[in-house]
């Protein structure tokens, strides 16, 4: 990559930080642990650079010193700005589109590039179905409403299927072979596991364009790993971990994380006459404070999915229909 088509890509290499007088041989061993980008540093707290193997306590001080430098000298802004430029911003960031115009229209224009959304609820309400397209949607251009970016897509269910994409693609008279070349696709066999995809995940991203990055399911892996009562708090610092990593790439590439998650009954009681749905969903408030948009599914009649905004730091609550066809998520059907 050239000069400009790295400031054009809205991230540094890590590399760069030779320029400063980091060793190459110090660059090697941050990426090697996940950190691809001088940005990454930027933000990293102290601690986690620590954790690295051969960072001492001086290093990681002249790592954040240098990255803070290197970052401040170019576009992005660690400290104070304007509600203004928050504002245009906020005007520039992409949607990607779910493939139903009403589904798009609630959630202003699609599934927001640069944060975490979270898709929750029974099984067969089509959280999967939904990734499958953004799957494809994420590849279109921006002007037919999608990311102009490769997709990566982190299966822990094993319920990933190729021929769903080929339908998909075809209502987009995409080329298939094309469309399934340009999704990074892994199974997650542990939490572990599929933690440290996300490491491989960050050098993907920094070379190429990366439109969207899937993980379906977040939470299932966290539930079979920690069964055990007394394993909750264990396995809620093992979830904040994960979730800050995805936090980490939607903020460095600008990519849309979707994140499926199922439901859970309630069981503080919350069963009652007085509360007529009764589930949850998984992974409390760690998940939560995580996911950036939470939309909740159920079904509808036939085919029909109701799709409802749980939580949103800018839209109301609201609720619509879509529709599950052969050719992916399109308008409700009557
Ligand atoms: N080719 C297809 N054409 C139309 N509808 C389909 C097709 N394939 C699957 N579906 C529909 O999608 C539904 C399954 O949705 P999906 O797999 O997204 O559920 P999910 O919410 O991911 O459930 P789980 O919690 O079990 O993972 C099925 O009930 C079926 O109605
Ligand atoms: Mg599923």
């Amino acid at each position: 990559m050239s000069q400009t088509q790295e400031e054009d890509a809205g991230f540094l290499r890590i590399n760069k930080l030779e320029e400063s007088g980091i060793s190459a041989a110090d660059c090697k061993k941050l990426k090697d642990a996940g950190y691809y980008t001088v940005e990454s540093i930027a933000y990293a707290p102290k601690k986690a650079l620590l954790a690295i193997k051969g960072i001492s306590e001086t290093k990681a001080d002249r790592l954040l010193a240098e990255a803070t430098v290197v970052i401040a000298s170019k576009v992005v802004n660690l400290g104070f700005t304007t509600a203004m430029d928050v504002h245009q911003r906020r005007q520039e960031i992409v949607n990607i589109t779910t493939g139903s115009k009403e589904l798009d229209r609630m959630l202003g224009g699609g599934i927001e590039t640069g944060s975490i959304t979270e898709l929750f609820g029974e099984f067969r309400t089509g959280k999967s179905q939904l990734c499958h397209m953004l799957a494809v949607t994420a590849q279109l251009p921006i002007n037919m409403g999608g990311g102009q970016g490769k997709c990566l897509f982190i299966d822990s269910e094993s319920t990933f299927r190729p021929s769903r994409i080929l339908s998909i693609a075809e209502r987009f008279s995409l080329n298939g072979e094309e469309t399934l070349d340009n999704i990074a696709y892994a199974r997650a066999y542990n939490t572990d596991h599929q933690t440290s995809l996300l490491i491989q995940a960050a050098a993907m991203m920094s070379e190429a364009r990366f439109s969207v990055l899937i993980v379906d399911s977040a939470m299932a892996l966290y539930r079979t790993d920690y069964a055990g009562r007394g394993e909750l708090a264990a396995r809620q610092i093992h979830l904040a971990q994960f979730l800050r990593q995805l936090q980490r790439l939607a903020d460095e590439f600008g990519v849309a994380v979707v994140i499926t998650n199922q439901v859970v009954a309630q069981v503080d009681g919350g069963a009652s006459m007085f509360n007529p749905d009764p589930k949850k969903p998984a992974g409390g408030n760690i998940i939560a404070h995580a996911s950036c948009t939470r939309l909740s599914l159920r079904k509808g009649r036939g085919e029909n999915r109701i799709c409802k905004v749980y939580d949103s730091p800018s839209l109301p609550e609201n609720e619509c229909t879509f529709s599950i066809m052969e050719d992916g998520i399109s308008d409700a059907v009557e």
